[in-house]
């Protein structure tokens, strides 16, 4: 059960990176967040150099999580990541690196874990219908980003029309933002696990509380050991693009991202994106 008198803490792409992860777990329990309000939206290995341990963190934490194309696509030993990239991008390519690896270093036991995870969560919280999913509503691994509020609209439509919503909180594309829609409110927690393209080394995720009737939706910064993770991707000969993006914050490619976003590369978020309030009907 979620505790309503308690945040919601939710976040995505722990992307094999122990240090975010260990990071994430220690901020929740520095703000004293319960188990049962704290939400992953999938893709839990993925590009970093701890697939086995970040998964088994997760797992050991009891949180409630949903199944990331990574997940669906590692639960049935699959060949590829299934992350949606064009054939022949750079994503695409690099992914080609690091999603073998991923499969060679999970059990049997994290991968039957994975198949169990559902793809979509939906939960109440101060009222509030709340609509968790990895990536759209239509499928999991598209890539819904701010600036395309058109697409955002029909996803939160399709989302809708499965059961009531009012937010629905996302992951999968890796830069984090809330776009409040005619409907209702498209929330994109972040990922934890890999820089928001921003030029920083820090990952992000979403607090949600309710006060009055009223849900506030916050998006924050998660600082943590970004040389250490980068440092253990270079020692597992694993540094397969990613390790310098850890660093650097910038991604080691911008296929997926439309031209906002494009243009926005390097640029640093602000510390708190957005918090925006949403009146809960009565
Ligand atoms: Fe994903």
């Amino acid at each position: 059960m979620i505790d309503d008198t308690a945040p919601l803490l939710v976040f995505g792409g722990p992307y094999s990176n122990l240090q975010a992860t260990v990071a994430m777990r220690a901020q929740a329990e520095q703000l004293d967040i319960p188990t049962s309000n704290v939400i992953c939206t999938g893709d839990v290995v993925a590009y970093a150099a701890a697939p086995e341990e970040t998964a088994q963190l997760i797992r050991d934490w009891g949180i409630r999580v949903v199944a990331g194309n990574c997940e669906e696509q590692l639960a049935e030993s699959a060949k590829d990541c299934g992350c949606g990239f064009e054939i022949g991008s750079v994503c695409d390519r690099l992914s080609r690196g690091w999603y073998p690896y991923a499969l060679s270093h999970t059990s049997t036991s994290t991968r039957a874990w994975m198949a169990s995870l559902p793809g979509r969560l939906d939960v109440r919280y101060g009222g509030a219908a709340i609509c968790v999913l990895h990536g759209g509503a239509t499928q999991n691994n598209r890539f819904l980003f701010a600036s395309d509020r058109a697409r955002l609209a029909a996803e939160f439509a399709a989302a809708a029309r499965d059961n009531t919503c009012d937010i629905v909180l996302a992951g999968h594309a890796g830069i984090p933002f809330i776009a409040p829609l005619q409907n209702g409110c498209w929330v994109n927690a972040g990922v934890i696990g890999m820089p928001a393209n921003d030029g920083t080394p820090d990952g992000w995720f979403a607090l949600i509380d309710q006060t009055g009737g009223e849900l506030r939706v916050g998006l924050h910064r998660l600082a943590y050991d970004h040389v250490a993770a980068a440092a253990a991707m270079r020692r597992a000969g694993h540094a397969n693009g990613y390790a310098r993006t850890m660093v650097t914050g910038i991604w080691p490619s911008h296929d997926v991202l439309p031209d906002a976003e494009r243009e926005a590369t390097g640029q640093p978020l602000p510390a708190i994106l957005n918090q925006i309030r949403h009146v809960v009907a009565a």
